[in-house]
C-alpha cells in the first residue's frame, strides 16, 4: 500500500523536476460526489509531502469528451486534413488528455460503480488515451504499455461487494487499462456501501479515510 507513495515521493526528492500529479474525477454528482472528494483529499495528500508539485484536474463531468463515435474515428489516427469544427475541437482534447497522460508521475481516478461499471465519461477518457503507438504497442511478445505512473483509484459504491468480486467491474476495467496501457503499481482506496443506510456510509467512508491515513503514516515514518 505505502509503496506508491514512497515510490512517489522519492521519484521527486531524486530527480531535478518536479512530480506531475492528474487527478481525474467522473462522477456525474457534483459536490456531493464521494469519489471527487477522495480525490481531492489524496491530491491535496500529495502535494504537502512534495511541495511545487504539478497538478493537473480533469474533471470529465464537468468537461466532458464526446463519447467514440464513427465521425471521431480520425482523432484516433489517420489523416487529419479537412476536420471539421467539432473533429478539430476532438482532436484537441484528445492530444491534451494524451500530454496529461504520458506526462504523469502519479494518476489520481475517481472511479464510482455505476450500473457495475465504470461511468461513461470515464470510458470515453479512456477511448482517447487507449492508443496504439501512444499509449501502448504492439510488439513480437505482445502488447507493451508505454505509461509510467503509478495509480491510485478510488473506488466508491453505493453497495458492497457479496460474493461475487466478478461483479466489481468497475474495478477490474481500471485495472486492466492501467495494466494494459504499462501502470502496475495501483492502489485501490474503497468507499463501499454508501447507499445501505448512514452506519454503513459512515462505515464506508472511515474505511476509505483510513486506508489514505495508512499512506500518509508512511510518508511520515519515511520522512
Ligand atoms: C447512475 C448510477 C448508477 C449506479 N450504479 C451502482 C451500481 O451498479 N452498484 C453500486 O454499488 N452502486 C451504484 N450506484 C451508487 C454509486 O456508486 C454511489 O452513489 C457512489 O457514491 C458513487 O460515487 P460518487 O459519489 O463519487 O459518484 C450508482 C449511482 C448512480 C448515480
Amino acid at each position: 500500500m505505502a509503496s506508491l507513495y514512497l515510490s512517489a515521493i522519492q521519484t521527486n526528492f531524486s530527480g531535478a523536476r518536479q512530480m506531475n500529479i492528474l487527478q481525474i474525477d467522473s462522477s456525474v454528482l457534483g459536490d456531493n460526489s464521494v469519489s471527487r472528494n477522495l480525490t481531492a483529499s489524496i491530491v491535496a495528500d500529495l502535494v504537502a509531502a512534495n511541495p511545487g508539485a504539478n497538478v493537473t484536474v480533469r474533471d470529465l463531468d464537468r468537461d466532458a469528451p464526446a463519447h467514440l463515435g464513427n465521425h471521431l474515428l480520425p482523432v484516433l489516427g489517420g489523416p487529419k486534413d479537412g476536420l471539421n469544427a467539432e473533429q478539430q475541437a476532438e482532436l484537441d482534447r484528445t492530444e491534451t488528455f494524451l500530454a496529461e497522460f504520458l506526462a504523469a508521475d502519479v494518476l489520481v481516478i475517481g472511479a464510482p460503480q455505476y450500473n457495475f461499471g465504470i461511468p461513461s465519461q470515464l470510458k470515453a477518457w479512456i477511448d482517447r488515451v487507449a492508443q496504439a503507438g501512444r499509449s501502448f504497442r504492439y510488439t513480437a511478445n505482445g502488447p507493451e504499455g508505454l505509461a509510467r505512473a503509478r495509480a491510485i483509484v478510488v473506488s466508491s459504491r453505493g453497495g458492497v461487494r457479496q460474493d461475487d468480486a466478478a461483479l466489481d467491474l468497475h474495478e477490474i476495467t481500471m485495472d486492466a487499462v492501467l495494466r494494459f496501457l504499462g501502470i502496475t503499481d495501483i492502489q485501490f482506496v474503497r468507499a463501499h456501501g454508501l447507499a445501505m443506510g448512514p452506519e454503513a456510509r459512515e462505515a464506508g467512508l472511515n474505511k476509505a479515510r483510513t486506508e489514505i491515513a495508512a499512506l500518509n503514516d508512511a510518508v511520515r515514518a519515511a520522512a
